[in-house]
């Protein structure tokens, strides 16, 4: 099929090249000029696993990327609206992008069109595309308009897209039910995964099409964003009172995950979920509940939660390392997680600006993300490192920020040896407080009771923290009675 893309942030893109994948042919259009050079020479301007390859296989082929919607709209049966939709002041969606999109697709349609808002939006958006286009003088006849919410998480969203756990479409006609049908016909056929080429994941089962009216599709992706928000807070807060009460969340997840009715996935405690989806949604979804006569304090609380979590971490490097002022820290991790260089509602960035608003000074290392990160701190406060260890030379601390896989796997008796104090601060719970111990490590986690290395450390840790060791109890840590 021909298909259409407008738009080639992290879902177009990843969209635009995933169709390319699945045999159809597709042009994609990007307005910024810088990023339409890059694409158009095949490369990828984000960091994302397996788009380089995608982009290598299709570009100039299959995949095609113009600055004009109007090659687009020429080009395609079904055009993807992918645009940005940053947050107002107000919490509300700023469709403004979309409402240009659409007028651009209105002056160029010929045929009939399907138009697909991928793009989170509010409820009844695809009403308002509807309207908008019939007011610019379309048609009704020459287009329908369906919604079709991407669940595409950054640093897997390839994988995502080719391996979904459902695809949903939101129609209000029959014809945008049968093109959207057939745009994604070789993965609920299952051909795509008979390919010998195909992009490889862990399960080929046949994919399901949930079909829904457009305002239904709308609320199932601001519900489900909300909903994993909401366990992430949720197990956050348990992680508060296991740290109070010397409990192991790593051990409560486990017990809590094995039950099939709650499952174990987004229940990994840390310092809270950022990123360019869950904030922003959350606060659409409650305007939006607003709008509607519901006061959804329930997402209020999700959102205090995950404030709380970057502040409270932030006190337990203030406890182990006090004063902050004129300590230097290693920090490992800068992106909002793993996989990815975005650097967007990063919890990892806002730890290190209160950090570095304290007086301390910052050597950083983060695989993708230091070019991004190089445009948000002054030079004077953080130093990038060229690789995890180079960061952690003479450091008073090291701060663990962004679960990368390579974080999880460092050499400990390399890092014990680089400090000049072994005291760690893992913000993602990448280790078991058994393994910093055995490492001579001083490890203080999410919702785990601390680990204080050899008597000798642990005497440098107690002076250090003594002031503050009445509040362990309800801060950071438990009193050293309970720490195993
Ligand atoms: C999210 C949704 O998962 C995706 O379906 C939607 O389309 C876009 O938003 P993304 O923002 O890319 O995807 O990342 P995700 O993997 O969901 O993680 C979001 C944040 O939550 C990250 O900061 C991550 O570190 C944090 N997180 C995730 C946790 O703190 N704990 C968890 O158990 C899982």
């Amino acid at each position: 099929m021909n298909i259409g893309v407008v738009g080639c942030g992290y879902v177009g893109l990843v969209t635009a090249a995933c169709f390319a994948e699945l045999g159809h042919s597709v042009v994609a259009a990007e307005c910024d000029a810088s990023k339409l050079r890059i694409l158009q020479k095949g490369q990828s301007p984000i960091h994302e696993r397996d788009l380089p390859g995608l982009l290598r296989r299709h570009s100039g082929a299959r995949l095609q990327f113009r600055q004009s919607i109007a090659e687009v709209v020429q080009h395609a049966q079904v055009v993807f609206i992918c645009v940005g939709t940053p947050a107002l002041h107000n919490g509300e969606s700023d469709l403004s992008h979309v409402d240009a999109a659409v007028r651009e697709i209105s002056r160029c349609v010929r045929s009939h069109l399907l138009v697909v808002e991928k793009s989170t939006v509010p409820v009844r958006t695809c009403a308002a595309i509807r309207r908008a286009m019939i007011l610019n003088g379309v048609s009704p006849d020459l287009f329908s308009v369906a919604c079709n919410p991407e669940f595409l998480r950054e640093g897997t969203a390839v994988r995502d897209f080719l391996y979904p756990d459902r695809i949903v479409i939101g129609v209000g006609d029959e014809r945008a039910q049968r093109l959207l049908n057939r745009v994604y016909r070789p993965l609920t056929s299952g051909k795509y995964y008979r390919r010998c080429d195909r992009i490889p994941s862990g399960s080929s089962a046949s994919i399901r099409i949930i079909e829904t009216s457009p305002e239904t599709a709308e609320l199932i992706k601001h519900a489900a964003n909300a909903f994993l928000a909401m366990k992430i807070s949720f197990i956050n807060a348990v992680a508060t009172i296991a740290e109070s009460v010397g409990a192991d969340i790593g051990e409560i997840c486990t017990g809590l995950g094995s039950d099939a009715r709650i499952g174990s996935a987004f229940l990994n405690a840390g310092i809270g979920f950022g990123g360019s989806c869950f904030p922003k949604d959350l606060y659409a979804f409650r305007a939006l509940a607003d709008k509607a006569g519901y006061r959804f304090d329930l997402i209020s609380e999700v959102i205090r939660i995950n404030d709380d979590q970057r502040v409270r971490f932030v006190e337990k490097v203030r406890m182990a390392l006090s004063p902050l002022r004129g300590k230097h820290i290693a920090v490992l991790g800068l992106s909002f997680k793993g996989g990815t260089d975005d650097i967007r509602e990063s919890p990892a960035v806002e730890v290190l600006r209160r950090l570095i608003h304290e007086g301390v000074t910052v050597a950083a290392f983060d695989p993708a993300a230091m070019i991004r990160a190089r445009k948000e701190f002054p030079e004077a406060a953080v130093r990038f490192a060229a690789d995890p260890y180079k960061a952690m030379i003479d450091a008073d601390a090291l701060l663990i920020l962004t679960e990368w896989p390579e974080f999880a796997a460092l050499d400990l008796s390399r890092v014990r040896n680089l400090l000049r104090s072994p005291i760690v601060l893992d913000g993602r719970n990448l280790y078991s407080p058994s393994q910093m111990k055995t490492a001579g490590l001083d490890y203080t986690s999410v919702g785990r009771p601390p680990v204080l290395a050899d008597s000798t450390q642990t005497e440098s840790v107690a002076l250090t923290s003594s002031a503050d060791d009445a509040s362990w109890t309800t801060g950071g840590r438990p009193s050293l009675g309970t720490a195993t």
